[in-house]
């Protein structure tokens, strides 16, 4: 008797331990691949989202779904013609669940063809490409940014509210770029402005001068310019140095001056800026989120940052609903969509191609910050998300 109950006792010790071995199976941790650029004019950008997607992490225990976290990491270097072979490297070499990236519109392209073509999971944290919330929209790919052309339209019916009749654009030659110079004119048509000339140089080129001394010659009301990162810094500074900033306001998405403004100290005075984020938000969530970057980075998070942190909320959410089963593809992909991501720039919704639609704030430097002046576009929705999913 005391022999059969020893064994009983013993056969249910080894189903035990089995059953805690298969469980220890589905907790093993999610395999995250960070596709960023850590190198060239956008490699600030790159780290702040990383460091942005980890704070969310950490503030959750360091699991989402009640799994761990593995990270992967390949540098993009903002070159679309390595795109291909870059995500791939995570997909097929690593072997992860999911593609948080990236920064750059050409770089993202790619990486949404190949992320369509193999189904794997993509959150891009950035990169504003239209297409991929538009014509190549699919289940798999979300958006935890803008399209390029939400925070130029906003910042057009600005400028054109504020009497701008005549403005000249700059940017660098490639889709983002372009896609904002296109949002910012038809905001600017909206409030009864036009652009009357448009400048461009290759990606990611600063050789700023010939393009300054045109500006100067054609004297337009203002000038809208799109740059970010290391080629911000410049172009502000050489756009102050050459005393444009004196006579025609400089506008810009809010890229222009986000993460930028210590390097640029005063040639950014008092610009004023359009972007879903902004320093000084009356947003219960920002100041913890603040507090908590503070605390783990040594340093304030930007609008990138803050993208990063919400890439991770919208994997979290998914991952939550389907408890951290990343298999169950469709309820994942179900929950993100219909759940509003409460974002330190304010909460805000999906549209049904996947990407934000979300108030755009009018920001003004003062000191080091974009302080928020007020919503220059409640709830905007990319106009050209007609998604066939
Ligand atoms: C882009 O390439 O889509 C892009 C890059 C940097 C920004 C914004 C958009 O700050």
């Amino acid at each position: 008797m005391t022999c059969r109950r020893r064994t009983l006792a013993g056969a249910f010790a080894a189903s035990a331990f089995l059953l805690g071995a298969a469980g220890a199976g589905a907790q093993t941790p999610i395999k995250v691949g960070f596709m960023l650029p850590y190198t060239g004019t956008y490699a600030a950008l790159g780290s702040a989202i990383e460091n942005g997607f980890r704070l969310y992490v950490a503030e959750q225990g360091g699991k989402l779904g009640g799994r761990g976290l593995e990270y992967f990491k390949v540098d993009d270097e903002s070159d679309p013609s390595k795109a291909v072979d870059n995500i791939n490297k995570l997909i097929k070499r690593d072997n992860v669940d999911v593609v948080v990236g990236t920064v750059h519109s050409g770089v993202v392209m790619a990486m949404a063809k190949v992320a369509k073509d193999t189904n794997t999971l993509l959150i891009i944290p950035n990169a504003g490409a239209e297409a991929v919330t538009g014509p190549m929209c699919a289940p798999n790919i979300f958006r935890s940014s803008f399209s390029n052309w939400q925070p130029g339209y906003a910042m057009g019916k600005v400028a054109g509210s504020r009497g701008a009749k005549k403005v000249a654009t700059i940017t660098w030659k490639y889709a983002a770029g372009d896609e904002s110079v296109q949002g910012f004119k038809d905001g600017l048509k909206s409030s009864g402005g036009e652009v009357v000339k448009e400048l461009t140089l290759p990606f990611p080129n600063v050789e700023f001068q010939a393009l300054l001394t045109e500006i100067a010659a054609t004297k337009p009301d203002a000038v809208y310019a799109f740059f970010a990162g290391g080629g911000a810094v410049k172009f502000v500074k050489d756009y102050a140095a050459a005393g444009l900033n004196k006579t025609i306001p400089l506008y810009g998405p809010g890229f222009l001056t986000d993460g930028t403004l210590e390097a640029q100290g005063a040639a950014a005075r008092g610009m004023l800026t359009t972007l879903h984020y902004a320093d000084g938000l009356a947003v219960p969530r920002d100041k913890v989120f603040r507090s908590d970057y503070a605390r783990m980075f040594k340093s304030v998070p930007d609008v990138y940052a803050v993208q990063g942190y919400d890439a991770a909320q919208m994997l979290g959410v998914g991952l939550a609903a389907v408890q951290g089963d990343v298999k169950k593809r469709n309820e994942l992909v179900a929950a993100i969509e219909k759940t509003p991501i409460d974002s330190p720039r304010g909460a805000f919704t999906l549209s049904k191609s996947h990407n934000p639609v979300q108030d755009i704030y009018l920001r003004k430097v003062v000191g080091t910050e974009n302080r928020v002046e007020g919503v220059a576009v409640k709830a905007l929705a990319d106009p050209g998300t007609g998604c066939p999913m």
